[in-house]
C-alpha cells in the first residue's frame, strides 16, 4: 500500500483513440496508480471511423474509479484534474439532455472528403496553420449538421460541439462548462492561431453557428469543477487541458525552442517547440499551438502520420498473425533484414508530407518464402520510415539542427522499433522511464496551475538508443520505402 507522505494528488485522464486511461500522481509528479480500458472503434463504411461518445465517457469514469481504488485515495483527496485527449475527434450533442446527436467522428475518418473538396480554395493555412483535410474538426461538424439535419437547432443554440476534452469536461462537471483549451481549438481548422479566436470567415464559409462552439481557455486555467457521482460528493477543479500531442511535448519537458518529441501511438506525431515564433511550413508540416496561455502563445511545428501502432493492432486483430503487440518485435528480430519486403500501412490515407487522403495500404516485395515475420517487420519498419519522412521535412522547414529526439508512446516498448529508428535517423532517441508523456503533461499543467509555479521535468531517468547500423545501408532501405510510397500514391490516382 502506498503510504501517503504528500498532501496533493493530481488525477490525470488520457482519453486516446484506442483506450481511456486514468493516472494518479503525487505532487512530485510521481505516478502512484493507473487504470486503462479499451474503447471500440466503429467502421460504418470502409474509410469511416466513428466512436460512441457515451461509451468514451463511461470508460473514463470506470478508469477513474479503478485508479482511485488502486491508489487507495478517496476523491476528496484529489487536488486537481488534468485532461489530455485524442484531438480533432468531433462530438455534437444536445445541450438540454447531454446526448450526442451522432457518433463521435474520429480524426481518422474520411467521410468529410466531399466537404473538404469544396473548400480547396479556402485559405485556412494563414489563419489556422493547418491544411484543408478530413483530419480536422470543422468539416466533421458540417457533416454531422448535414447528416442529422440539425442546422436550425445549431443556430438556435440547442446544440454543443466539442472535441473529446470539451465533451468530457461537460459531462464530468454536470454540464457546468462548455470549454476547450488553445491546443485543442488549434486542431479544429476554425481557430485563428495568431489572434487566438474563432475565425468568422471560416465559420461562415462552413455555415457553422458560433453558438455551437466552446469558449477557448489557456491550457492552464479553471475549466470546471468535476462533481459527478464517481467523485462521491467532492468537487475537484479541472486545471489543465491539452490535446495529447501537445501534452506529450509538455510532458517530455520540451520547453525550449528547437526541442523535438515523437510519439508512437495509434498514429505518430512529431512536434518541435518553436517558442513564440510561428514557423510556416512549405512541405506539409502543420503549424499548431503548443501548451499555451492566452497572453503567451507558444507554437509548434507538427508532422502527423495517421497509422503507426494501429498497424500493429491490425496485425493482431485483423490478420490474427500475433497474439500480443509485443510479438511483432520478437518476430521482426528473427529476420536479419526485411528481405526486400516493404509495407505501406496507409489505411487512412497519408498525412505529412504527402497529404493524400484517398491512398490505401499496400505491401511490396512478397515472395513464396515470405511469412508473418516479414509482415511484422514490415509494419515496424514502416513506423520508422514514416517518422523519417517527418524528420526530413522538419529539418528542412525549421531552419535548425536536430541532433536528438525525445520519444514516447506505446510502441516504444518495442526495442526492435527503437533501435531500427535510431539507426534510420542516425541520432540518439531518448525514451523516459515513465513514457506516458501525454498524461504527464496534463498532470504537469494541472499541478502548475494549482501551485502557480513552474515544475521542472529535467531530472528524469531515461533510456537512450544510439545508432549502430551503417548509414549507407539504412539510406538504401529508406530509398526503397520512398519508392513504395510513390507506387501506392500512383496506384490510387
Ligand atoms: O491527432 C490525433 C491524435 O491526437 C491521436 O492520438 O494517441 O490516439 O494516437 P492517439
Amino acid at each position: 500500500k502506498y503510504e501517503p507522505t504528500v498532501k496533493k494528488y493530481i488525477l490525470a485522464i488520457d482519453q486516446g483513440t484506442s483506450s481511456s486511461r486514468a493516472f494518479l500522481f503525487d505532487e512530485n509528479l510521481k505516478c502512484l496508480a493507473q487504470a486503462q480500458q479499451e474503447v471500440p472503434l466503429i467502421y460504418p463504411k470502409s474509410d469511416w471511423v466513428e466512436q460512441d461518445a457515451e461509451l468514451i465517457y463511461e470508460s473514463v469514469c470506470t478508469t477513474i474509479k479503478i485508479c482511485l481504488q488502486r491508489a487507495q485515495i478517496s476523491a476528496a483527496d484529489v487536488s486537481a484534474i488534468g485532461i489530455t485527449n485524442q484531438r480533432e475527434t468531433t462530438v455534437v450533442w444536445d445541450r438540454q439532455i447531454s446526448k450526442p446527436i451522432h457518433n463521435a467522428i474520429s480524426w481518422q475518418s474520411k467521410q468529410t472528403q466531399r466537404i473538404c473538396d469544396e473548400l480547396k480554395d479556402l485559405d485556412v493555412k494563414s489563419k489556422t496553420g493547418l491544411l484543408v483535410d478530413c483530419y480536422f474538426s470543422a468539416p466533421k461538424i458540417r457533416w454531422i449538421l448535414d447528416h442529422c439535419q440539425a442546422q436550425e437547432r445549431a443556430a438556435q443554440g440547442e446544440l454543443c460541439f466539442g472535441t473529446i476534452d470539451t465533451w468530457l469536461i461537460w459531462k464530468l462537471s454536470g454540464r457546468e462548462s462548455h470549454v476547450t483549451d488553445l491546443t485543442n481549438a488549434s486542431r479544429t481548422m476554425a481557430f485563428d492561431i495568431q489572434k487566438l479566436q474563432w475565425d468568422d470567415e471560416i465559420l461562415q464559409r462552413l455555415n457553422i453557428p458560433k453558438l455551437l462552439l466552446p469558449k477557448v481557455l489557456s491550457s492552464k486555467d479553471h475549466f470546471a469543477h468535476a462533481c459527478v457521482d464517481i467523485f462521491e460528493g467532492a468537487s475537484i477543479p479541472i486545471l489543465g487541458v491539452a490535446g495529447d500531442q501537445q501534452a506529450a511535448l509538455y510532458g517530455q519537458g520540451c520547453d525550449k525552442p528547437g526541442m523535438v518529441k515523437n510519439t508512437y501511438g495509434t498514429g505518430c506525431f512529431m512536434l518541435m517547440n518553436t517558442g513564440r515564433e510561428r514557423v510556416e511550413s512549405n512541405s506539409g508540416l502543420l503549424t499548431t499551438l503548443a501548451c499555451s496561455t492566452m497572453n503567451q502563445p507558444t507554437y509548434a511545428l507538427e508532422g502527423s502520420v495517421f497509422i503507426a501502432g494501429a498497424a500493429i493492432q491490425w496485425l493482431r486483430d485483423n490478420l490474427e498473425l500475433i497474439d500480443t503487440a509485443n510479438m511483432s518485435g520478437e518476430l521482426a528480430s528473427q529476420l536479419k533484414d526485411n528481405d526486400g519486403v516493404i509495407f505501406v500501412p496507409s489505411f487512412s490515407g497519408l498525412g505529412t508530407p504527402y497529404w493524400k487522403s484517398h491512398v490505401k495500404g499496400a505491401c511490396f516485395g512478397l515472395t513464396r518464402a515470405s511469412d508473418k515475420r516479414h509482415f511484422a517487420r514490415g509494419v515496424l519498419e514502416a513506423i520508422a520510415y514514416q517518422s523519417r519522412d517527418l524528420l526530413e521535412v522538419m529539418r528542412q522547414d525549421c531552419g535548425r539542427e536536430i541532433q536528438k529526439m525525445r520519444v514516447d508512446g506505446g510502441a516504444c516498448a518495442s526495442e526492435f522499433l527503437m533501435q531500427f529508428q535510431a539507426d534510420l535517423l542516425g541520432m540518439n532517441l531518448e525514451l523516459p522511464k515513465f513514457a506516458e508523456s501525454s498524461v504527464l503533461g496534463a498532470a504537469r499543467l494541472a499541478l502548475e496551475m494549482l501551485e502557480d509555479q513552474h515544475f521542472d521535468l529535467e531530472e528524469r531517468e531515461e533510456q537512450v538508443y544510439s545508432p549502430h547500423a551503417c548509414p549507407l545501408e539504412m539510406n538504401e532501405h529508406y530509398k526503397l520505402w520512398q519508392k513504395a510510397v510513390k507506387a501506392v500514391i500512383a496506384f490510387s490516382e
